[in-house]
């Protein structure tokens, strides 16, 4: 377990720093390059612990991989998933059990999928009850992991999620891959297309109108991927650039696909100073380089079509917002009670602790600012690698040192978190 101390910055953040790989892509670089035939190249894969559970899950289904070097692995595979000899652990991670959910429940074998004490808890029926409506079935402890996925002929269906969320949409786009028939998502609004442009860009039978989403049974094609900056990650620099006085610091190569680019707007209805540079493509992704520099902040209403395209970053939006002149008000978030901690009551408790003016509600978090970050005193990170962060950005303008205990669950998307936070001082 390592705890760690956190202080005020004496001058502000400056310099640039190249952004490691988004997590979400690179679960999906290495499921579907397992699920198409022949040599796959991944390049800038994440060194993340969730997408190494993922690489893992396929080892124990029959599909090898090989690392050239650190960031860049080949995938061989004939397109067949082999039946496990054991359990598929899939970690902390949720976009693992719940992607792998739609993969499994398609083939010819059964198997069981396990993960650890966080993401046992986390809810799994809206995974299975899709999967039942396609003919298939999941066995799970209570809508809880271990889930027992038995291999079934699936049929197509016209779903219609009651959640945004790209983890229950992706599931069933995957069992749509091979199921008999149309398979047909639509979400109450767009969650993060990911899965949708990487099925695409191997060759898949796939069509986006608006919120509606359909696949028919595809081969996909072996391609080589580059995995671009996860804007997930970048949130915690863009938050420290807007805070911390006197910074003026440039983030690269940054994934800027739309469906995920929340904060940014967020942060320029602030009144944040943000500009994008050399805006390009990346294996049907849009990347670009990002400029923060400190500004004076005004609050602003956070909620309804948002919501999803920021869902990740509102741990630290909250952070943004205890340094934005007025009343910020995040809504229409309840799903974020159902992340690897209940991330509304972890984040009103730990700001609570260090001075914020922060209060809980059913659906989010209303904060009044702008308040001194007094610090002072330990805070806790809840098994949460976004509260870990959070707090460790918080701690950058706390008037006295913050100690956060379990600062090691930051290696489940960003171990290079500490060491690139360290070359812009
Ligand atoms: C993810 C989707 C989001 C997000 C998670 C990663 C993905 O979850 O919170 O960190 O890669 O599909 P939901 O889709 O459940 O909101």
């Amino acid at each position: 377990m390592t705890d760690i101390k956190v202080s005020k910055l004496l001058k502000g953040l400056q310099g640039c720093v190249e952004i490691p790989a988004d997590k979400s892509i690179s679960h999906r670089a290495v499921m579907f390059s397992a699920l198409a035939r022949g040599r796959s190249l991944i390049k800038n894969f994440s060194s993340g612990a969730d997408p190494h559970s993922t690489l893992e899950v396929f080892s124990g289904l029959g599909i090898e991989h090989k690392f050239i070097d650190e960031k860049t692995l080949e995938i061989f595979s004939d397109g067949v998933l082999h039946s496990p000899a054991k359990e598929l652990d899939c970690g902390n991670s949720g976009t693992t059990m719940r992607l792998m959910s739609g993969i499994l429940a398609g083939q010819k074998f059964d198997s069981v999928m396990i993960g650890d004490e966080s993401l046992s808890k986390r809810p799994m029926r809206r995974v299975i009850e899709p999967i039942a409506l396609m003919g298939g079935e999941i066995q799970s402890h209570d809508g809880h992991a271990p889930l027992r996925v038995f291999g079934r002929r699936l049929k197509g269906i016209d779903y219609v999620s009651k959640i945004a969320s790209a983890q229950v949409k992706s599931c069933v786009l995957l069992a749509g891959l091979f199921a008999d028939g149309l398979t047909t998502v639509t979400e109450p609004c767009v969650s993060r297309n990911h899965t949708e442009l990487m099925l695409k860009y191997l060759g898949a039978d796939l069509n986006v109108e608006g919120k509606k989403v359909s696949i028919r049974r595809s081969l996909l094609e072996a391609r080589e991927i580059e995995i671009c900056g996860d804007i997930s990650s970048a949130a915690y620099f863009i938050v420290a650039g807007l805070i911390v006085p006197g910074s003026d610091i440039i983030l690269k190569n940054v994934g800027l696909n739309p469906t995920r680019t929340g904060i940014l707007d967020v942060a320029a209805q602030m009144g944040g100073n943000i500009e994008i540079l050399d805006e390009r493509e990346c294996a049907g992704e849009c990347v670009g380089d990002i400029r923060v520099k400190y500004s004076q902040l005004k609050a602003c209403e956070i909620g309804g079509e948002i919501i999803p395209r920021l869902i990740d970053e509102l741990p630290v939006i909250a952070v943004l917002a205890t340094q934005a002149q007025g009343q910020t008000i995040v809504k229409d978030a309840g799903d974020l009670r159902n992340k690897e901690s209940d991330r509304i009551a972890a984040v009103v408790k730990e700001l609570k602790k260090i001075g914020a003016d922060i209060v809980e509600t059913p659906d989010g978090f209303i904060i009044n600012g702008k308040t001194s970050i007094l610090g002072g005193v330990e805070v806790e990170t809840y098994h949460d690698h976004r509260l870990a962060m959070s707090l460790y950005v918080a701690g950058l303008i706390a008037e006295k040192e913050i100690l956060i205990k379990d600062f090691q669950w930051v290696d489940i998307s960003f171990p290079e978190f500490l060491n690139l936070f360290q070359s812009l001082d």
